[in-house]
């Protein structure tokens, strides 16, 4: 329980530092925010079609939603969510990485190959609640890592379009229920979807931990979105899923 302790002093201390270098370019968010866009589909929680892993052995599965450079698969590996040694099945582990911003696609499908299988990548590819494409603005600012890339939120000039993928389904068809599941969420506004819509998921149990970094600070968010997160937090740590208190500076 000690890595525990640590991984949440340190995120009291990023807080502070995170929430000022965020808060300044919130300013650039407000002034360009006329033309955000929510992907055109909404919540498919649940489907008969998704197909159960037919993997045989439990071990631990690390899922970084908004991975960037794989910034936080790093400090998962160095066990900052745990140590990694304690995973089932003799310290097994796999990571999959999902990431929107093509910018990080090369470093990510890198680790991919230099890990013999245990990362997979999702690079260019968006964390969301349904399948469809959605076109973003890319943060071309390098100075934080381009942590501001958005799906609701235009803060630079570029735009991309990458396609979606189902959080419920990557779980539903990726894990079993003796894995132990840590899912990382980070993703710029689109938690407000993605979060309301896991708590809809009839195998919700199958993730053991969240680390979720809200953006409520974004200039659009409103009172309801605020409620719906709260709701949701309840109903999965209703389902014994841990979610601690959770901040990155990245
Ligand atoms: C906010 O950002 C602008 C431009 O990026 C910079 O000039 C300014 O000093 C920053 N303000 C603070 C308080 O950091
Ligand atoms: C949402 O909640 C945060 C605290 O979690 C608060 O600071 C913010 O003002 C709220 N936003 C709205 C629009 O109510």
């Amino acid at each position: 329980m000690q890595w525990l302790l640590h991984v949440l002093l340190a995120s009291f201390v990023w807080q502070s530092v995170a929430i000022s270098l965020r808060s300044n370019s919130s300013g650039t968010r407000t002034t360009a925010a006329a033309g955000l866009r929510k992907p055109g589909c909404g919540c498919d929680a649940n489907s008969p079609s998704w197909h159960k892993t037919s993997r045989t052995q439990p071990k631990c599965v690390f899922i970084d939603l908004g991975a960037a450079d794989g910034n936080t698969f790093d400090n998962f590996l160095a066990d900052g969510y745990g140590p990694v040694s304690n995973c089932p099945h003799g310290g097994d582990w796999e990571a999959i990485l999902v990431e929107a911003n093509p910018v990080f696609s090369k470093k990510l499908k890198s680790l991919e190959a230099n890990l013999g299988g245990k990362v997979r990548s999702l690079a260019s590819t968006a964390a969301y609640s349904c399948e469809t494409t959605t076109t973003f603005s890319i943060d071309a600012d390098p100075t934080h890592n381009f942590w501001a890339s958005s799906l609701d939120e235009k803060v630079g000039q570029q735009e991309v379009t990458v396609p979606t993928i189902n959080v419920n389904k990557l779980i539903a068809e990726n894990v079993r229920p003796d894995d132990w599941v840590i899912l990382k969420v980070d993703i710029e506004g689109a938690e407000y979807e993605v979060m309301p819509c896991l708590a809809e998921f009839k195998d919700a149990e199958l993730i053991d931990e969240i680390f979720l970094e809200e953006h409520w600070w974004f200039p659009d968010r409103t009172r309801e979105q605020n409620a719906t997160m709260v709701l949701a937090k309840d109903k999965l740590k209703s389902r014994k899923i841990r979610i601690p208190a959770y901040f990155s500076n990245s």
